[in-house]
């Protein structure tokens, strides 16, 4: 099965990273709306600073606006720093502190979208959503050779059920975890060491020696 080869391969090959040593679920989301749009090695001494300064998140909520974008300064993207204070306070006062159980109640929160939803859900409560971002669609899109272009409708809805049907009954918390960091480390965006990987003989993409060519997207960037 693809989805325990890849939890093998992870569980040999995986980074040592502080969010992952937590069920917190208010640490798995500061560092996944880090992780968005900032590289591991970066986000891991914003995500030190931040978690020092504010433990949980009632201390974010009761924090001066001012002091939260310091923090951030130099990540960029502020809006998510925004976004973060924004939903701790309603985290505070709707939730009495408590952070949400259920990946709607979530989803609802401001700044999380469907990928920070399922990560939060699957690696603190271990809820069995799929979470896809851009390591997910590169992996899948390659191993089954999917030509719908990922920032199109049908796409999104075609690589939902085709991780939620590869994630199958694995442990979703490590699934997920599993497939991002094979995406990150192994199925990379440029030149992928395909002759290494553990599901080499069953990947369309390389089988076909058209690895380069996935994901597609509509809007194609033409390569340099
Ligand atoms: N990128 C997004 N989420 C991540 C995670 N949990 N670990 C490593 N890289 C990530």
């Amino acid at each position: 099965m693809l989805n325990n080869q890849i939890i093998n391969w992870y569980c040999e090959n995986k980074r040592d990273l502080p969010w992952r040593k937590t069920k917190d679920p208010y640490l798995i989301w500061i560092s996944e709306i880090m992780l968005q749009q900032t590289r591991v090695a970066t986000a891991i001494d914003y995500y030190y600073k931040f978690t020092e300064r504010f433990p949980t998140v009632s201390d974010l909520a009761q924090a001066d606006e001012q002091e939260v974008l310091n923090l951030w300064q130099g990540l960029g993207y502020y809006s998510r720093a925004r976004n973060l204070h924004h939903a701790a306070k309603t985290i505070d006062t709707l939730y009495k502190g408590v952070f949400p159980n259920t990946y709607k109640e979530i989803l609802n929160l401001k700044g999380i979208g469907a990928y920070t939803a399922a990560a939060i859900s699957s690696f603190a409560f271990n809820l069995p959503y799929a979470a896809i971002d851009g390591n997910v669609y590169r992996v899948l899109s390659r191993l089954f050779g999917i030509d719908t272009p990922i920032d199109s409708t049908e796409g999104k809805k075609i690589f939902q059920e085709l991780a939620q049907e590869t994630m199958g009954n694995a442990t979703p918390e490590i699934y997920n975890q599993a497939i991002i960091e094979f995406g990150a480390l192994q199925c990379t965006p440029k030149s992928p060491n395909c002759s290494i990987c553990p599901v080499n003989s069953s990947c369309f993409a390389s089988n076909s020696n058209i690895v380069d060519q996935f994901p597609k997207k509509s809007k194609q960037i033409k390569p340099k």
